[in-house]
């Protein structure tokens, strides 16, 4: 599927933004940085059909022969991402509607709503005009249907949307007694006696009711997700060969869509990553973001559709990149699987939404930083393209859940200073720090080739998980539980008893009260560590007592718990720790359970992952820090093609690809 030859590299491409005068000198510039991967049409249903019915693609023709004449490969849009003006204001009942009960108007984009019929009828037939017209063009690689479906609208609250979010409760629960049990309509005389009284979980005069609001954000995961079905069976239909896949938001900015559901309808799964910029060390969520793709992936290849070459448009201070980092980031999606590495954009915009986005040539044109990093980028594409294929595999897994983050990010949960995605960054931060790699994986996946799970707050955790999970433990996993794990079942019903419920047994604790912290409160506790955000009482049963409050509203009670169970064991983390202790913590339990680390060698900041296949191994270090890095090596080195004996200097924010065991200059 991905090119036989090496790795992809490439951008979005519009040229729908630019004269053809322009179109010329594009595609000498894609041969000169060796491009070889563009993704096309993604916003172009206006001019592809500018009037109902009416098509127009001549232009794209011309793009795709001349792409196809430079042998540039296409993931051709569907076209579907915005719909036309023409269809918003013959059918103003396809606008999104928001929590509150507005309505979001067009002018920008995504103004549909994921249920409509009338949107999805006309998407359904610019989709087939599409497919007919390009399956067989030699450019065409991917099909790439509309585009991150469901960033600006994951969920509309409008009337259609409340008649299919009933369809979808009918078929869940098929009488309305079993909903009225989920959703407890007891509290506060919430019982429904007909389905037609049920509605989207609506702004009302107080804070909504948590079972109902979950299976309102599953329905409308589950309506884009059949968004992108639909359009995948037309397109499948028509042109059979051709793998078909949508952009993915993995990490940060991708909170509403449970992906674990969506993956194995992707053919490739194609994710797009963009830093927080405020974040001095971006480069850590962006390595939990491609680890996630990976996961979505299931170890396979993965294709990095989007990432920006400097600075965005969209946050709240555009942070523009360093020298380096351009190819410094590119290359941790490499390293951690992804085999085709593509930009937005390829050309900056003059006008329009984005014109102070960074793309590949940028407005001041190729005398200049960025566009040297990327065509220097496509070189170093090329000498590694032998990774191609090769995966990543970890001794450590992250268990992430969009329904638990879900559910912690609603109102009347115990501590506005919980964050879901926070307390996830941070345990794999301090895992990335320590320098082991990490698989993010599902609740459900297989743990048995793991020897070290962290579970942060998995606040939805069934039984059966709780007995997956102590039978890992058991059969000597480590296991590492944060606060706030093992609350609810899959109704947010809380567990009685005292949580957590399902690891009880092998935590071998028992909770009693929860006691957040107030804003900015800071506990001590007796190791040494201090915490803030959250802190419960609970009770060490079987468990060894790791460390204690010295002060706080618990002061003397446990907060870090050992307990053995069978020949493994389960760690428990009842605060928030500072990131320090947080690492002492991870570190001593991957040396319990024998996972060998980075950090032994004192170094951090420094990424060093490997991608193998039976016979080969390749080894990256990505060196983060102001410093030279000497790493120990033996092989060659594919980006300054020199052989490498014992060690190799890495030079501060360079990178160095190591073909280990081949120590002679083949290339
Ligand atoms: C998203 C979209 C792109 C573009 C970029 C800008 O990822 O998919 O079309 O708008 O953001 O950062």
């Amino acid at each position: 599927m991905e090119r036989p030859d090496g790795l992809g590299f490439g951008a979005d491409y519009n040229p729908e933004q630019w004269g053809r005068h322009v179109w010329s000198e594009d595609r000498e510039l894609m041969l000169e940085a060796g491009v070889n991967r563009a993704t096309v049409g993604v916003f172009a249903w206006a001019l592809l059909e500018p009037r109902p019915g009416e098509f127009d693609f001549g232009w794209l023709d011309e793009v795709m022969d001349g792409l196809a004449g430079i042998g540039v490969e296409v993931n051709l849009g569907t076209g579907t991402a915005n719909p036309p003006q023409w269809l918003s204001s013959r059918h103003p009942e396809i606008l999104p509607v928001r929590r509150n009960g507005t309505s979001l108007w067009p002018g920008t984009r995504q103004a549909y709503c994921p249920s409509s019929p009338v949107f999805l009828e006309h998407a359904l037939r610019l989709t087939r005009r599409i497919a007919s017209r390009y399956r067989d063009h030699p450019a065409l690689v991917t099909w790439h249907v509309n585009n991150e479906i469901g960033a600006h609208v994951a969920r509309c609250y409008c009337d259609v949307s409340g008649a299919a979010f009933r369809k979808w409760l009918a078929v869940r629960y098929g009488q309305i007694d079993r909903l009225n049990a989920a959703w407890g309509t007891t509290v506060w005389s919430l019982r429904y006696t007909d389905w037609d009284q049920v509605l989207p979980p609506r702004q009302a005069p107080a804070f909504a009711n948590p079972g109902h609001v979950l299976d309102f954000y599953r329905f409308s995961s589950d309506a884009c997700h059949s968004l992108y079905l639909a359009e995948r069976e037309v397109l499948r239909s028509i042109a059979p060969g051709t793998p078909v896949t949508t952009n993915l938001v993995a990490g940060r900015y991708g909170p509403n869509l449970d992906y674990w559901r969506w993956a194995a309808g992707l053919d490739v799964i194609a994710t797009d990553h963009y830093p927080d910029s405020s974040d001095p060390d971006s480069h850590i969520e962006l390595a939990l973001a491609a680890d996630l793709s990976r996961g979505l992936a299931h170890g396979s290849p993965w294709l990095l559709m989007e990432q920006p070459p400097s600075a965005v448009n969209w946050q709240v201070r555009n942070v523009a990149k360093l020298p380096g980092e351009l190819t410094r980031n590119c290359l941790q999606h490499v390293a951690r699987g992804a085999d085709t590495a593509m930009f937005f954009q390829w050309r900056a915009s003059l006008f329009g939404a984005e014109q102070h986005h960074s793309a590949l040539i940028p407005h001041a044109g190729t005398d200049t930083k960025v566009w040297r990093e990327a065509v220097a980028l496509g070189g170093i594409l090329r000498r590694i393209g032998a990774v191609r294929g090769t995966t990543v595999s970890a001794e450590v897994a992250l268990i992430l859940d969009w329904e638990s983050w879900w559910s912690l990010d609603m109102e009347s949960q115990p501590s506005i200073d919980v964050d879901y995605f926070d307390n996830v960054h941070r345990i794999y931060r301090a895992l990335w720090e320590i320098g082991v790699t990490v698989d993010i994986v599902a609740p459900d996946a297989d743990l048995s080739l793991y020897r070290l799970v962290a579970v942060p707050c998995l606040y939805i955790a069934d039984l059966e998980t709780g007995v997956r999970l102590g039978e890992y433990i058991a059969a000597g996993g480590g296991v590492v539980v944060s606060y706030l794990s093992g609350i609810a079942d899959s109704n947010l019903h809380l567990y009685p008893g005292g949580h957590p419920a399902p690891f009880r047994d092998w935590l071998g604790i028992r909770i009693e009260e929860f006691f957040p912290l107030r804003e900015g409160e800071i506990v001590a506790l007796d190791d040494g560590s201090t915490a803030d955000v959250w802190c419960e009482l609970f009770h060490a049963g079987s468990a060894e007592v790791l460390a204690a409050y010295q002060d706080g509203p618990v002061a003397g009670g446990p907060a870090l718990t050992v307990n053995r169970h069978g020949a493994g064991r389960a760690w428990y983390l009842g605060t928030r720790l500072d990131s320090s202790s947080l690492r002492t913590v991870l570190a001593g339990a991957l040396q319990t359970v024998g996972v060998s680390h980075q950090s032994e060698s004192g170094r951090t900041g420094v990424e060093m992952v490997r991608r193998r296949d039976e016979t080969r191994s390749f080894l990256f270090v990505i060196n983060h820090t102001d410093e030279p890095a000497d790493v120990v090596a033996k092989g060659h080195e594919l980006i300054g093609k020199r052989d490498v004996a014992g060690t190799l200097r890495v030079g501060p924010g360079r990178v160095a690809v190591i073909e280990e065991g081949r120590d002679q200059d083949a290339g």
